[in-house]
């Protein structure tokens, strides 16, 4: 037996080896996509801890339970007039809107802090969802 026929035996198993391999790193990466946003949306959502936290009331009202309350709802806390009496109710659709520009959507409200980038918004509203049950 060569060499070359010894290589030539494993080659193609090695290669099926391989390929599945592959595959299972693919797969893994998948799923961890998928449960990834909310991850990556902890990460960010260190920029809204400045004014909230998600059990506290803070400069911003506690994010406990926000993904489906009514606005203006947390006891306790001093809302603005305007998000008290906006009868908004915190779908992700109107998260998504509010983080892109709560004044446009409130005006008067007391929170200033915008997020651009609508990945960043989708992957805190997974993270909130999640965490803030
Ligand atoms: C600089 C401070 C500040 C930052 C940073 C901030 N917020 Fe706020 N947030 C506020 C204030 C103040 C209010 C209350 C607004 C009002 O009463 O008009 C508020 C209200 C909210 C509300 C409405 C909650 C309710 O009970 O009706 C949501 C939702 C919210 N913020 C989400 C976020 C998210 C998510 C982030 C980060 C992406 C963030 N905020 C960043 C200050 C902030």
């Amino acid at each position: 037996m060569t060499i070359r026929s010894i290589a030539g035996a494993l080659a193609p198993r090695h290669a099926k080896t391989a390929a599945m391999a592959a595959i299972a790193i693919l797969l893994a990466l998948n799923s961890a996509r998928a449960a990834g946003d909310a991850a990556r949306g902890a990460t960010l959502y260190q920029g809204c801890g400045d004014c909230h936290s998600i059990e506290k009331n803070d400069v911003g009202p506690m994010h406990k339970g926000v993904v489906g309350r009514l606005a203006g709802s947390v006891a306790g806390y001093n809302y603005s007039p305007a998000l008290k009496n906006s009868k908004i109710v915190w779908t992700e659709a109107n998260l998504d809107k509010w983080l892109t520009g709560p004044d446009a959507m409130v005006p008067g409200t007391k929170m200033f802090y915008e997020v651009q980038d609508p990945r960043d918004r989708a992957d805190i509203i997974a993270f909130l969802k999640e965490k803030a049950k």
